[in-house]
């Protein structure tokens, strides 16, 4: 069993020491700081933030309606699982949802919807591990509803990975009480998680009761959307004390049949060491807790420490869940010496992802991003079976699902976390069988990959959804949208050219290009009236184009992003098979019983695909989109302040976005977010169409007017492909970005889990764009563009084994290599090549820029 804290007073310093920024009390109170990247106003009522430290996201003030939002924003995770910010004394009741998910846990139940029976897989909420709270003499239990809340203040310290939770409150009796907590996800334990309570006395003397239990009785019911389909994924299978101190919760997911174990001590101390409390076990249906009570005078305060294991029959190296909880327990160290080493970890990972934008005040909302980020993906998640979820392991949005929103990840994990990049492809790889099977189900050969995955890997997007302005559940085929397996081919040839890493490409990587690039050849058909190949039945990114006004569910022909992006893949396919030892080609072709003749009409589609363009040469989004009719955004705009979700506005009123030129999101525009001019060039160039990059500027105009932007990976995408012409919509865009989740610019989508493309999507655009990182063959190519005005910015990333420092400013870019392999890597700025080794470092000027 592990020893209580030598002193709390003494772990109150260290905490001080450990949490960058302290919010002291007097600033809880204080107005919103006003500046565009931290929020203001009615988007972001009561944000504080310390212009400072860019290290602290805090929140000043109880403010009931944002509590979803603050909830999904304060998550603490460490790539095994998540816990929302919720304030631990809470239960589901409409303004608190406490919500803990682990990576890859999912769980089926079928309802009946509209008449038809739909069958959904979600990511499950586990039992509720955080809920602690506390009454006097026997009063009212504690919420924050039960009180008048005289201050309030949440901060989550990025740099630590820990939330801290300040409440100052009046009771009914009048006695006023001061309640600190921290909490965090260890990240160097994966299993375990931490929440420390103070409680101070302020102004009374009594008998003072903390009720710490494990709440089984969660379901999911975090998107009001979902709510008239089932929820109760979890049945009890024993909860018990299984020492003084210490209680287990053990359940079961009622399909997957995952079982999972919680076990919780909990621990008081005051100033001088442990104290003697009374506890008192407390045990309801999915329910187990201790009542834990203590004398405090006027004053005085009481320490109350719960450290919780949480294990599950999907975890390795373990015998069963409940034992390795409850031993995980009986080993686990004081909560200060659990602090100490998850804050190294933090300290080690921040050393890795390195970033810094000096002077600028997008700096908090890049360092919020890419802290979600490390925190659904780590080096917890290697070993485990899971990809990345849309809406990260902060809340039930889309189910838990995995989409194609990783595109937008993997740029940042290639270069600082490999083996995680490498891992999340293995996902992939391990649901090959069901891509194949799904494609032949399909009529095709090859693989064809969900656009929503979850734990088998079968198609996981629902079939009806709906839609909250009009009430209907409609039909819903977002799963044609195939190009997803475009974006599983693009992160593996992406990681392949940043690692380098031949045997998982040979071993891997290969064989899921080469079988997407069946599919893909196997559902293109040949007119030959064109003399060319078409897709048709498909959508692209822009999903608000489910089908042409007379067959609105068949899917549109030839959406140019998928047809572009096939040429692309059956060229890298190409190369595979080149790029393949002999020994292994022939292994894989044998495997795959891919024929010469199968070869041939790869090279033959990717010269012979159809791209529409339009008639002034701006390529079309789809075959017929110049013939829809124009939509009056200015008047519509007028009508309906945020027409973001416009297809369901247009639903609403009868009407339908497949009749007009109206994007959801970047479609056509993707391309150049994914691809250089070049690239672009040689793709349109090997299909024989002659395009000209002048043409770039004016298709970037003519879908960005008719882009409702009602998507968060919009704005990234539209800051990416304005930044080289226009530096200043790029920015505005750039702003806008940061702010998806922060200011929640989709009115209450983030409190149903952060969007998590969008937020890495913003480290890819410092990274990518602005900082002009590429890499092509064997080379590192450096082409900043960056806005000067931002001031300078620093990164690390690694490459190739090496360790970079970068610096760059709008006129210099300085390269460091820290340490690494002995071979120098190639590095290309632009166009002058240079080889820099271990230790050495390059500086690059480029007059003239801005
Ligand atoms: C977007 C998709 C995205 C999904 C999950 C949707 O609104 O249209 O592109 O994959 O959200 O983030």
């Amino acid at each position: 069993m592990g020893t209580a804290p030598a002193s709390g007073g003494i772990s109150h310093q260290r905490l001080a020491q450990i949490s960058r920024v302290l919010l002291r009390p007097h600033r809880l109170g204080r107005p919103p700081a006003g500046n565009v990247f931290s929020v203001s106003g009615a988007d972001g009522r009561g944000a504080a933030h310390d212009l400072q430290s860019a290290w602290a996201f805090a929140y000043a003030g109880y403010l009931p309606a944002e509590e979803g939002r603050r909830e999904a924003l304060c998550t603490v995770g460490n790539g095994y699982f998540a816990t929302r910010g919720a304030v631990p004394e809470s239960a589901r009741d409409g303004v608190h949802y406490p919500g803990t998910y682990a990576a890859g846990l999912y769980n089926r139940l079928i309802d009946t919807v509209a008449g038809e029976t739909v069958e959904n897989e979600s990511l499950v909420n586990l039992p509720n591990w955080l809920f602690l709270t506390l009454r006097i003499d026997g009063g009212r239990w504690f919420t924050m509803e039960s009180v008048t809340v005289l201050d309030h203040g949440l901060e989550l310290d990025l740099h630590a990975g820990i939330l801290r939770r300040v409440t100052r409150f009046r009771d009914g009796q009048g006695r006023t009480t001061r309640l600190e907590q921290w909490r965090f996800a260890h990240m160097a334990e994966p299993h375990v998680c931490g929440l420390r309570t103070t409680i101070t006395a302020e102004d009374w003397t009594g008998r003072l009761e903390v009720r710490s239990a494990i709440d089984a009785t969660v379901r999911n019911a975090g998107v009001l959307r979902y709510d008239s389909l089932s929820g109760r994924h979890l049945r009890q299978l024993a909860a018990a004390e299984c020492a003084p101190d210490t209680v287990l919760m053990v359940v079961e997911t009622v399909q997957s049949k995952v079982r999972i174990a919680e076990c919780a001590r909990t621990q008081v101390h005051r100033d001088n060491g442990p104290c003697a409390a009374e506890r008192r076990a407390v045990a309801d249906p999915g329910w187990i807790g201790q009542d834990v009570s203590v004398s405090l005078g006027a004053g005085e305060t009481v320490t109350v420490d719960k450290v919780v294991a949480i294990h599950t029959s999907r975890d390795r190296a373990i015998t069963e869940p409940a034992t390795a909880a409850a031993e995980c327990i009986a080993r686990a160290p004081s909560f200060d010496d659990l602090l100490d080493a998850h804050v190294r970890a933090w300290s080690r990972l921040w050393r890795r992802c390195w970033i810094d934008v000096n002077g600028s005040e997008m700096l908090r909302p890049i360092r919020l991003h890419l802290f979600h980020l490390l925190q659904t993906t780590s080096e917890h998640t290697v070993d485990l079976d899971t990809g990345i979820p849309a809406r990260g392991l902060h809340g039930e949005a889309y189910r838990g699902h995995v989409l194609w929103d990783e595109l937008f990840a993997f740029p940042i994990l290639n270069l600082r976390m490999p083996l995680v990049a490498r891992a999340l492809l293995r996902y992939r790889y391990r649901r090959l069988p069901a891509a194949r099977r799904a494609a032949a189900e399909a009529g095709h050969a090859g693989a064809m990959y969900p656009w929503q995955s979850g734990s088998d890997g079968r198609e996981e997007s629902q079939r009806r959804h709906l839609n909250p302005v009009s009430g209907r559940w409609l039909p819903d085929v977002s799963h044609r949208q195939r190009h997803i397996g475009l974006a599983v081919a693009y992160n593996i040839w992406q990681y392949y050219q940043a690692t380098g890493d031949e045997v998982f490409f040979s071993h891997y990587g290969a064989e899921m290009i080469l079988d997407i690039a069946r599919f893909w050849s196997s559902i293109a058909t040949y007119d030959p009236d064109r003399g060319r190949y078409s897709i048709r039945g498909v959508m692209g990114p822009d999903e608000f184009h489910t089908g042409y006004p007379d067959r609105p569910l068949d899917g549109i022909d030839n959406n140019a992003y998928t047809n572009v992006m096939v040429c692309w893949l059956l060229e890298r396919a190409l190369a595979t098979l080149d790029a393949l030892p002999d020994p292994r080609r022939l292994e894989l072709t044998d495997a795959l019983g891919l024929a010469p003749s199968e070869v041939q009409r790869w090279d033959e589609l990717s010269r012979k695909l159809y791209v529409p363009f339009h008639s002034d040469g701006i390529i079309s989004q789809f075959e017929g989109y110049e013939d829809l009719a124009e939509l009056d955004w200015e008047r519509y705009r007028g009508s309906h302040p945020d027409a973001r979700r416009l297809d369901r506005l247009l639903e609403a009123e009868g009407d339908s976005p497949n009749r007009y030129r109206a994007s959801k999101q970047a479609d056509v525009l993707m391309l150049f977010y994914l691809m250089s001019a070049d690239e672009l060039m040689y793709v349109l160039t090997r299909l024989g169409y002659s395009w000209d990059p002048a043409l770039i500027p004016p298709t970037i105009d003519y879908y960005l007017a008719r882009t409702s932007d009602g998507s968060t990976l919009s704005a990234v995408v539209h800051a990416w492909v304005l930044a080289r012409a226009h530096r200043h919509r790029a920015l505005e865009y750039f702003g806008e970005a940061l702010r998806s989740d922060i200011a929640d610019i989709q009115g209450g989508t983030t409190a149903e889990g952060i969007h998590l493309g969008a937020m890495a999507g913003t480290v890819d655009v410092i990274q990518r764009c602005f900082a002009g990182v590429e890499i092509r063959g064997e080379t590192l190519y450096l082409n900043p563009y960056w806005p000067a005005e931002l001031g300078t910015l620093e990164f690390t990333m690694r490459y190739r084994g090496h360790v970079l420092s970068l610096s760059v400013t709008g006129k210099q870019v300085r390269v460091w290599a820290r340490g690494g392999t002995p071979t120098p890597i190639r590095l290309c700025c632009r166009d002058s090549l240079t080889e820099l080794a271990p230790g050495q470092s390059v500086e690059l000027s480029f007059p003239g820029q801005a």
